[in-house]
Parts: C-alpha cells; sequence; structure tokens
C-alpha cells in the first residue's frame, strides 16, 4: 500500500487512489549508484578487447592456509589496484558438501556489516569431518577434493569454481567482475580558484573553451572514471548521507551447463527467470532484492516486493545446484545466457560482507535439504491455518464479523478463520481497540472460537507517536525505536500518521514485545493487550518497513539500528524480526505453549521458520491471479512454503468467473486466504450468485477434505524442506521439457497434479505429464495415460472443473464430511483413494497430531503409510493387496538435521488414543481392470471378514464401503479375482 506523501490527508478518510504502479517512485538500477557502478564495471568488461578483461583480484599464494580443526583454508586476497588493501578469505566445506566462502576487509578504515547470516543461518553450519577434505596448496590454485568434488581456488585472477562429475557447475568471477570496494577516505573535491573555474556565463563568452585535464585514473579500466554516488546520493528529494562512503560488492556467479535458474523470491515473474541482460533479454532491469511496499505493482517486472530471499537454483537435466548469498543490504542480480544452456549472473550488493553459500546438490532433493540446514525447515503450523481464511479490510465491527460468520454458517460454507484489518484498532494505535465499533472484542472472539473458529487481527510496526498510547510510551522510554541519522527516533508517517518504528534488532525489545501479548499480569510487564484472547493470532503488516513519506516508501538507508548498523545494512532483515518476535510473542503468551500463527507481508532467508506470508497487495486481474501462482512457486523454492496470495485480488471487484477461478488456484494455495481492499465490494463467497456459489461452496469443502493431504505435506516440508508446491523441475529434474513450466504443480508427495486456469473463458487446458505413467482425474476418475518423453493431454475446464490429476501410484487419505471448521473434523472418518499405476502398485501417508500444541515432539502423533500391490495378474487370478502400516514405528522420522521427532513415539500414544475409534468409512480403487470376486479385511484382532464392496464399470472404480478398520491401526484387505 503506498499513497503519495500528498495524499496523505485522504488516509484519514481511507479513500486511497486506485491507479497504476508508479514507477517513477521506485528505482531502478540506473537510479542506485552502486548498481549503476555494477552494472557498468560489467559493461566495460564486455567492450573490453577479447581476452584483455583480467580481475584485478589475486590469491596471495603464501598466505594460503588450512584452518587448524576445521575443513577450510583462508588466504589473503588483493586488489592489484590498491596493493595497500587486503581482504582475509575463507572457504570452508560443510559436512553436507556446501561450501561457504567469505571475504571481509582486513583492518578496513570502518567495518562491514557481518551478521545477515546470523539472522539467516539456523545454527552454525557443521563442517565436514577434517578427514574427508584434502586440501592441496599448489603454486597456481588450492584444491579442496571432497565426496568426489573438488572446489578450486585459483590464484591469478581469484576465481573459485565448484566442479562435480568433472563438470564446472558454479563459477565466481570467473567473468572477472568481482569487487569488494574498500572503505576509504573521502577525498576533498579538487582545488578550484574562481578563476581556474569561470562561472558558466562566463565561460560561454569565452572564445575558446577549454577542456579541463583530468587526469586518468589509473583505475578506471576497471572502476571507471567517476566516482559515482560514492559519498551522497539523492533520489527525488531524498538525500542519503553514505557515511561509510561506498562499500559495495559486485560478484558474478556462473552456472555453466544449467539453462534455469529459479528463486530469488520476491518478484511478479516467471518461475524461470528471464534474463535481464545480453542478446535475449526479457526484462531491461536487474532483479532486485530490496523489500518494498509497492502500490499497485506490475503482473511482470523484476521489481523488489515485499520480501527478499537470496537464494538462487540453477537446474539441467545433469544437476540442480545453487547458490545463497546472505545479505541484507539492496541487490540487483541481472541473468543472462553467454550460451543457450549456460547461465551468468551478477549481484551487486550496496553493503556487509561476502558471505556466498554454494550448494552443490545434486538433485532437488539435496538443493532443498542443504538449504534447510542452513536457514531451517519451514514450520509444522497450527492444522486450523492451513484451511480457510476469510479476510477483508475491513469488517467494521464486532457485529459484522458476527454476521460474516453466520452467513457463512447459513451457506454452509466452511471457513476457519476470520480476519480483522487495521480498523478494529483506535487512531491505528494497534492493541486499542475501537471501543464504539468493537465494545466486545473479547465476546467476539470467543463467540468465533466456538465452533473451534479463530480470529487473526492486525499489528503493524509503526507506533503511532502519542504520549498517552502505552506501547509507544513505553517503547520511547526503553530507548529502543530506530534512529535517525542524527541519533533522535526517527519519525515518519503510516496509517496513524506521525510515527515510530521499534528497532527489533535490539534485543532489549524483544521481552518488552512479548510482554505486550501476554495474556496475564505478569512480573516486570507494565502494560499488555488485556483485551485479548489465546483464540486470536496476529498478522505483522507493513514490516518492510512501509514508511509513506520515506524513500521509495521505506525507511532512510542512514536511520541507525542497535550497535550502530546502518538501516542500509540491515533493511532486508528487518521484516523478518519483527514477525519472528510476535511469534515468540505468542509462544510465551500461554503455559503450555500453543503453535503461534502469525503471517508477515516482509520475510528474508529464515522466516519460514516462523509462519506463513502472502505475496502482497495484488490486483483482480488474470494476470495477476497467473504471477500469484508464479510467486508463490518461487517462494517455495526459495523455503517460503507457507505462501499465497490475496483471492480474489486486492485491488478491484473481480466478476464472479474471474472469482471462482481465484478460488480453484486459492484452494491449491498452502496460505489460503481470500482478502480484499477497503474500497472493494463485498465479496465473501455467499455472496456469488448461482452457479458460481455453489461452485465455490465445493472448491471450500475440497480444501476442507484434503486437508489431510495438506497437513502431511506440512508435516513433510517440516522436515525436509522440500516446497509444498513441486514444480516440475523439482519433479521431474531430467525432464527438459518440464523446466519452464510454471502453471502446474504438485502438492507435496501426495500425487497430486493441478493446473489452475488463470485465463478468462478458458474452455479446455492442456496438461504436460512427464512421465509414462496414467493419471487419474480427481473428480471424474477419467485416465489420462502420459509417455515416455512427456506428453501434452487435454482436459475440458468448464467454469466448474479445472485439472486436478491424481498420478498413478498415489494413495490419498481425505476426510468428507463437510464441517464449518476443520476443529469439528477431529472425528470425523477418512476416506481412501487408492491410484494403482501401470504396475498395480500405490503408496501414500498420513500425518495426524492433535493439530496445535507441540506434544507432537514428544511422539504424539499418528504417522501412517498405506500401500498396495497387486499380486499376480489383475485380470484373472492373483489379488490386491492394501495395507495400512504403522510409519512413525517403522521407520524413524529423520529430519534434514539428523534429528528424530517421533523418537518418543509409541503406537498407543495419547493423541493416537484420542482418535482410536476413527473408522475408514471407504476405500476406492482406481486402475482395476475386472469388478472382483471376494474382499477380505485381515487385522491383528479377528479372523478375516469378508466386505461388501461396490463396482461401477464406467470409471472402473472399486468402492469398498465400511471396510470395518480404524485409521490408528494396522490392517490389511485383500481382493480377489478368484
Ligand atoms: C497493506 C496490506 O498489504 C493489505 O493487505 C492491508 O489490507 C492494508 N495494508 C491495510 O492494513
Amino acid at each position: 500500500m503506498r499513497p503519495s506523501v500528498s495524499a496523505l490527508l485522504l488516509l484519514a478518510t481511507l479513500a486511497l487512489p486506485s491507479s497504476a504502479v508508479k514507477n517513477e517512485d521506485f528505482r531502478k538500477c540506473k537510479d542506485s549508484a552502486f548498481c549503476r557502478r555494477g552494472r557498468a564495471l560489467a559493461q566495460r568488461a564486455k567492450d573490453a578487447a577479447p581476452g584483455a578483461w583480467k580481475s584485478p583480484y589475486t590469491v596471495i599464494d603464501e598466505a594460503v592456509r588450512v584452518l587448524p580443526h576445521t575443513s577450510g583454508i583462508t588466504a589473503v586476497l588483493k586488489n592489484e589496484l590498491y596493493p595497500g588493501i587486503k581482504f582475509r578469505i575463507e572457504v570452508r566445506v560443510h559436512d553436507d558438501g556446501v561450501v561457504r566462502v567469505r571475504a571481509d576487509e582486513v583492518k578496513g578504515l570502518k567495518k562491514r556489516y557481518d551478521e545477515a547470516a546470523s539472522w539467516a543461518l539456523i545454527r552454525e553450519p557443521v563442517l565436514a569431518p577434517q578427514y574427508e577434505v584434502t586440501w592441496v596448496i599448489g603454486a597456481w590454485e588450492t584444491t579442496g577434493h571432497y565426496k568426489g568434488r573438488e572446489i578450486r581456488v585459483f590464484y591469478k585472477p581469484f576465481r573459485i569454481v565448484l566442479f562435480q562429475d568433472g563438470r564446472e557447475d558454479i563459477v565466481l568471477n570467473g567473468e572477472g567482475l568481482f569487487n569488494m570496494e574498500h572503505f576509504r577516505e573521502k577525498t576533498p573535491p579538487a582545488d578550484k580558484t574562481e578563476e581556474e573555474a569561470p562561472a558558466p556565463e562566463e565561460a560561454a563568452d569565452q572564445k575558446v573553451i577549454e577542456e579541463p585535464k583530468k587526469p586518468v585514473k589509473a583505475t578506471a579500466w576497471f572502476e571507471g572514471e567517476e566516482e559515482d554516488g560514492y559519498w551522497e546520493e539523492t533520489f527525488k528529494s531524498w538525500t542519503d548521507s553514505k557515511p561509510k562512503g561506498p562499500e559495495s560488492i559486485s560478484m558474478d556467479v556462473a552456472f555453466p551447463g544449467h539453462q534455469h535458474v529459479y528463486g530469488i523470491p520476491q518478484h511478479a515473474a516467471p518461475l524461470s527467470l528471464p534474463a535481464t541482460t545480453g542478446p535475449d533479454s526479457f526484462f531491461d532491469d536487474p532483479y532486485r532484492l530490496w523489500n518494498l511496499d509497492v502500490f499497485e505493482h506490475e503482473a511482470s517486472s523484476t521489481m523488489s516486493l515485499y520480501g527478499s530471499i537470496p537464494l538462487m537454483h540453477a537446474h539441467s537435466d545433469k544437476s540442480t545446484v545453487g547458490i545463497f548469498n546472505a545479505v541484507a543490504s539492496e541487490t540487483w542480480i541481472d541473468v543472462s545466457h553467454p550460451k543457450p544452456d549456460s547461465t551468468l549472473t551478477h549481484w551487486i550488493s550496496e553493503s556487509g560482507i561476502l558471505d556466498v553459500f554454494l550448494l552443490p546438490g545434486p538433485t532437488p532433493e539435496d538443493i532443498f535439504a542443504q538449504y534447510a540446514r542452513l536457514t531451517g525447515t519451514p514450520v509444522l503450523p497450527p492444522l486450523w491455518s492451513i484451511a480457510y481464511h476469510q479476510c477483508r479490510w475491513n469488517y467494521i465491527s464486532s457485529q459484522d464479523v458476527r454476521e460474516v460468520q453466520k452467513a457463512f454458517d447459513d451457506n454452509e460454507m466452511p471457513v476457519d478463520v476470520l480476519w480483522l484489518d487495521i480498523e478494529y484498532s483506535e487512531e491505528h494505535k494497534y492493541f486499542m481497540w475501537k471501543d464504539k465499533t468493537f465494545p466486545d472484542p473479547v465476546e467476539m472472539i470467543e463467540d468465533v472460537a466456538a465452533v473451534g473458529r479463530k480470529m487473526v487481527a492486525i499489528v503493524d510496526p509503526h507506533l503511532k507517536r502519542d504520549h498517552t498510547y502505552p506501547a509507544y510510551k513505553e517503547a520511547m522510554d526503553l530507548d529502543i525505536l530506530v534512529k535517525s541519522s542524527n541519533n533522535n527516533n526517527y519519525e515518519g508517517w503510516c496509517w496513524p500518521g506521525s510515527s515510530a518504528w521499534v528497532d527489533f534488532f535490539n534485543p532489549a525489545a524483544w521481552t518488552w514485545w512479548q510482554g505486550l501479548f501476554s495474556l496475564k499480569d505478569k512480573e516486570g510487564v507494565k502494560w499488555r493487550w488485556e483485551k485479548s484472547s489465546k483464540n486470536l493470532f496476529i498478522w505483522n503488516d507493513m514490516n518492510e518497513p512501509s514508511v509513506f513519506n520515506g524513500p521509495e516508501i521505506t525507511m532512510q538507508k542512514d536511520n541507525v539500528h542497535y550497535g550502530g548498523w546502518e538501516h542500509r545494512d540491515v533493511h532486508n532483515i528487518n521484516g523478518m524480526l519483527y514477525a519472528n518476535q510476535t511469534a515468540r510473542a505468542l509462544l510465551a503468551r500461554e503455559e503450555i505453549p500453543k503453535r503461534p500463527f502469525v503471517l508477515s507481508r516482509s520475510f528474508f532467508a529464515g522466516s519460514q521458520r516462523h509462519g506463513a506470508i502472502w505475496t502482497g497487495d495484488n490486483m483482480g486481474t488474470w494476470e495477476h491471479m497467473a504471477v500469484g501462482l508464479q510467486m508463490a512457486l518461487a517462494d517455495g523454492i526459495a523455503g517460503m512454503t507457507f505462501s499465497g496470495a490475496d483471492v480474489g485480488g486486492f485491488f478491484g471487484n473481480p466478476g464472479s468467473e474471474m472469482l471462482t477461478r481465484w478460488y480453484q488456484l486459492g484452494v491449491f494455495f498452502p496460505f489460503f486466504r481470500a482478502h480484499a481492499h477497503i474500497d472493494t465490494k463485498r465479496r465473501e463467497p455467499y455472496l456469488l450468485e448461482e452457479p458460481y456459489k455453489s461452485i465455490v461452496r465445493d472448491l471450500l469443502r475440497l480444501r476442507y477434505s484434503l486437508l489431510p493431504v495438506w497437513y502431511t505435506a506440512f508435516r513433510e516440508t517440516s522436515v525436509t524442506g522440500m516446497p509444498l508446491l513441486r514444480p516440475q523441475y523439482v519433479m521431474f529434474p531430467k525432464d527438459y521439457k518440464g523446466f519452464a513450466i510454471d502453471g502446474q504443480f504438485y502438492v507435496g508427495s501426495s500425487g497430486l497434479l493441478v493446473k489452475p486456469i488463470t485465463q478468462e473463458g478458458v474452455t479446455e487446458t492442456d496438461v504436460w505429464l512427464a512421465e509414462d505413467e496414467v493419471y487419474y482425474d480427481y473428480f471424474t476418475y477419467k485416465t489420462y495415460q502420459g509417455a515416455k518423453g512427456g506428453k501434452s493431454v487435454t482436459l475440458p475446464t468448464p467454469i466448474e472443473k479445472f485439472p486436478v490429476l491424481i498420478r498413478g501410484g498415489s494413495i490419498l487419505p481425505t476426510r468428507q464430511r463437510p464441517r464449518r471448521s476443520s476443529t469439528l473434523m477431529k472425528q470425523d472418518p477418512f476416506t481412501i483413494t487408492i491410484a494403482l499405476d501401470s504396475s498395480g502398485t500405490a503408496s501414500g501417508q498420513l500425518y495426524l497430531d492433535d493439530g496445535d500444541s507441540f506434544s507432537h515432539e514428544k511422539g504424539e502423533l499418528v504417522w501412517r503409510e498405506f500401500q498396495a500391490a497387486v499380486l499376480g495378474k489383475r485380470k484373472k487370478k492373483g489379488s490386491l493387496q492394501i495395507m495400512s502400516i504403522d510409519l512413525a514405528s517403522a521407520k524413524p522420522d529423520q529430519a534434514v538435521d539428523g534429528t528424530s521427532l517421533s523418537e518418543l513415539y509409541t503406537p498407543a500414544n495419547a493423541f493416537a488414543q484420542s482418535i482410536k475409534d476413527v473408522k475408514v468409512e471407504k476405500i476406492k480403487v482406481l486402475g482395476l481392470l475386472k469388478e472382483p470376486k471376494e474382499v477380505y479385511l485381515h487385522n491383528n484382532t479377528h479372523d478375516p471378514i469378508q466386505l461388501a464392496w461396490e463396482w461401477d464399470n464406467a470409471s472402473s472404480l472399486l468402492t469398498v464401503k465400511n471396510p470395518s478398520t480404524k485409521i490408528v491401526e494396522d490392517w490389511t484387505i485383500t481382493v480377489k479375482w478368484v
């Protein structure tokens, strides 16, 4: 959200202008001096005569040392253009093969920010045991040999190459664009007397205008002639005082042999990132990472948006590799393809040390595990938070909230969470209810909670500068506010008018912030949010931070945070820290902690550990719908799997067709929330006319029936880091025809393949099946056969339909009884759908726990695997065996970091006991060729029981009804043809 300063008055009336993005309010590379310098360096390299460009950076060979007791080396790097300046470089190999490269200036005039990794990483990475890495220090290069790979550090020029399988997979500084601007003293401007420098009018009068003779800088071939924006920079009306001067880092990273790169969210761009420079460039500006609140952003752009994760995957049919660049300052990334099947990237960051992690893969699974080991796996959220959320700016009163809830119930539409945007708060002083419209907030929340629902209220990071507002007063007294460059508390504008921002980098802010959310009076807590409830959860918005009258709608870069760091150094981490502290506050709220839920708009590497994000203020257009999916896919591969776009589009009034299609997409977003701008017409799903209303009701019910599938997928991502929405290249890493596909995806490991319709009037669509396997339509059971090498199949898509296919070989556990909320489904029976593959086998998992506490960490869970296999011939003799086995006993649940979550598991744990009577009410089998003759159930407690079944010839569907099995028990069902 971003109104112009002149529109601030309008904010009071909440009438926001609705025009397209104001591009001129946001920097392009050409408006950012360090980006200009970085790109100009790349241009000089390109313009140089063939072979003439040589990086001036060299490793001093006699200074290479193997680190004692670690699997790394240190070396000294120098820039030949500045003989006095040295950088210490360190290369370390982690036990999973990741290579970390760090560099910092030795005894620099100032200190570079070196804490970005400490916020992003979950722990100090485990280094490879020393005996696993052999370093050979040679005259031209040092090579580390480990696990069949090589990391080679070349001295002159400096270059680092990761080799695997005899291939150069990642190359740092192969193009010679590496440049770490050292700290320097500001040189006084050249001494010019008035005589020497005539005023322009006088100069014009002189007959011969002498060109002032500038000495050619010896470093000009590399650095350029000008000191472009080294010491001060003005963008529009804001001047950045740049107290530390230039310290930017430019670095080229090549992925030879990899045509596709993915990741670096968040951009409204295709999943396979199009080139930004070179002959095949699609965009003309580099991808930018600088968390910003971009009002009405475009649907196709490299502009930065609300969150930044500097993680990139590079993919080919030979390997998937990646780079994680732990930098929090403004970063621009150019992508180009020097050869059709290779990718060159150029990263330009404004400040900080060099701290990059080379992820060797070589499979997508490996990359996800490697990144998760560094920054943590996504959180296992409360079950209710993966159900349906209904939001709007704003439900205007407690009465309104109750009416919305009633309308959902009257229309038999499930919903789990009702949201309150900023208008619940008095003068936008968060925590303070507007008494007039919300006279009974706690009662309202409890009314909603009566059927297991929750509420979420917004708490933004800006505090109204009003001494009667306790949150502001206390933060000021504690001296925990962000400072301006002049060391006074920073003041900016946001929803409440003049505001201040808590500095969440200051540990003193953390305990204080937790206190605000506590439900009971606590020692040391002065003021807390009294009118709250354990059923109220939090939405952290505007945390880039958004500052209406700041440069690019955010804070000045020379603002100062705890520890004296400038805002420029830490900006991209800011939003994550804020949401992280809110999640901690919710954790601390109850004696026996419940899983928190915090939705954050801004994010960074590591945000996945704390909660969900959404893609921000999208528009109600088809283009935004399509890019919303691409953005969620990119978020997911960068760890931020719990993500989704505002269903319906934030701005605008989508028609019924678009809204219906939007729900079809939203049902398959990990975070499924409808939201709308205050100026839009009400569009809760029950307001739709028929047939759309019934279609959307069915869609909501579809989400609820699939909650076991989703929850199982969330558990998997929380231990493996694998994304919830899996693009084709992740599922089929050898199928090059699928590498750029980003309109369809698989849901976790479930085998569900989904292609939402994101265009108007589409009556059929093609789905890419990458393998020679059978796929079943989820709704009709019609089969579609893939082919070796891949095949496109066409599916009809009238408004009530979109492709949801079950991959042959999958088993889906679902719950088919419509309920008002997910909590009410706890004792509901299961339907198990078995989709046999071409060889007559299938498997699938089900994970359950109490859905909101941490008792699963003590082994209170149910984790089962269903297996099905045809033994013998399906048509004539033979049988189909279907088994339910206790996976938690059979296979300790190993997380990527080696910990086992189910170590304490016993089959009779309290949670399993609490659902011991929950039945399987139906088993459906797809893919049989003939009706069977007998169906038997075997379990440990009684003799085989004969079961009844139905056979539907048209769809070859076998339905075993009421098979007398319990979901927590082991059992086997045998289907026989003789
Ligand atoms: C901006 C958020 O992106 C939007 O979702 C919210 O409704 C408004 N702020 C008002 O809080």
